[in-house]
């Protein structure tokens, strides 16, 4: 599987279409046939006219992120930027593209959702918490919430569970640690013993892990938005954290779950393997 963060960029295709080059060619080079992208929010910054048959669809996801490449399904989730603008216009189109456009491997569903393959289970939830007009209401954070227990409570099915939203819990980014995803979030992690948990938002690549934490915390917001250097708000989380254009490859097998950090030049920036028992290692290039 791909993964990329921040990706929808307004007018300035550059750094996005360098990232999705980069992306095209490593799964080329290394014969690898994607399982699925996943998507991890501002999938669109700017205006968007013309909601589902706006062009930018063309532009900047199916042409973007060519189907020979990249044959399956696009898990996205909502980020801030998907709110904003014209949120109604945004927002209602996101959610309504795949019913509109059925030949497309666009994948929202609902605000939040699961999916599961043979290995993994999938959980996304909007982490858009500002309660900003047109964001989530304090509603839907009471019904996402009580979702989401219901989902960590079934019994597993699959060897891994892997929580994603746009916004990090914890990162060396910007925007700092979210004091009210933390709140929400985290025990439940812990206890249900999530064990990854994949963000974008801050504009960077990031790995980060916790003494006696189950889950392993990853950023990969650097899918074309423009890259902000890492301000350290007075926290160093590690063991990884860079500010660079790029995207992450998951690659995952019963036993073991490998993610791979990777510069628009597919040089490897960084890696990790863990195992079923949580051991992680730190993979050279
Ligand atoms: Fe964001």
């Amino acid at each position: 599987m791909l993964m990329i963060g921040d990706w929808g960029a307004n007018d300035d295709l550059q750094a996005q279409t360098a990232v999705a080059l980069g992306m095209k060619k490593y799964v080329q080079d290394n014969t690898i046939k994607p399982e699925a992208m996943l998507l991890l929010g501002d999938n669109f910054y700017g205006p968007f006219k013309g909601g589902v048959d706006s062009p930018r669809w063309e532009k900047q996801f199916e042409q973007m992120y060519p189907v020979e490449a990249f044959p399956c399904p696009c898990y996205a989730m909502l980020g801030n930027h998907d709110y904003d603008e014209e949120p109604k216009i945004k927002l209602a189109a996101e959610l309504a593209y795949a019913k509109a456009k059925p030949e497309t491997r666009w994948k929202m569903p609902s605000k939040w959702y699961s999916f599961a393959n043979q290995l993994i289970t999938f959980i996304v939830l909007d982490s858009n918490y500002k309660n900003r007009v047109d964001q989530l209401t304090a509603e839907e954070r009471v019904a996402q919430m009580t979702w989401l227990k219901v989902q960590l409570s079934k019994p597993r099915t699959t060897p891994w569970l892997v929580v994603m939203a746009h916004h990090p819990l914890y990162t060396n980014g910007i925007h700092g640690d979210n004091a009210a995803l933390i709140a929400d979030w985290d025990e439940l992690f812990k206890q249900y013993k999530v064990d990854f948990y994949f963000a974008g938002h801050d504009h960077d690549l990031q790995h980060m892990e916790f003494e006696g934490h189950p889950t392993s915390f990853i950023v990969s917001g650097g899918g074309g938005a423009r890259t902000r250097s890492l301000e350290i708000l007075g926290v160093k989380h590690g063991p990884f954290a860079q500010a660079i254009y790029g995207f992450s490859h998951l690659q995952v097998t019963k036993d073991q779950f490998i993610v791979r950090h990777m510069d628009a030049n597919r040089k490897q920036l960084h890696a990790l393997s863990k195992t079923r028992d949580g051991k992680v290692t730190i993979l050279s290039a």
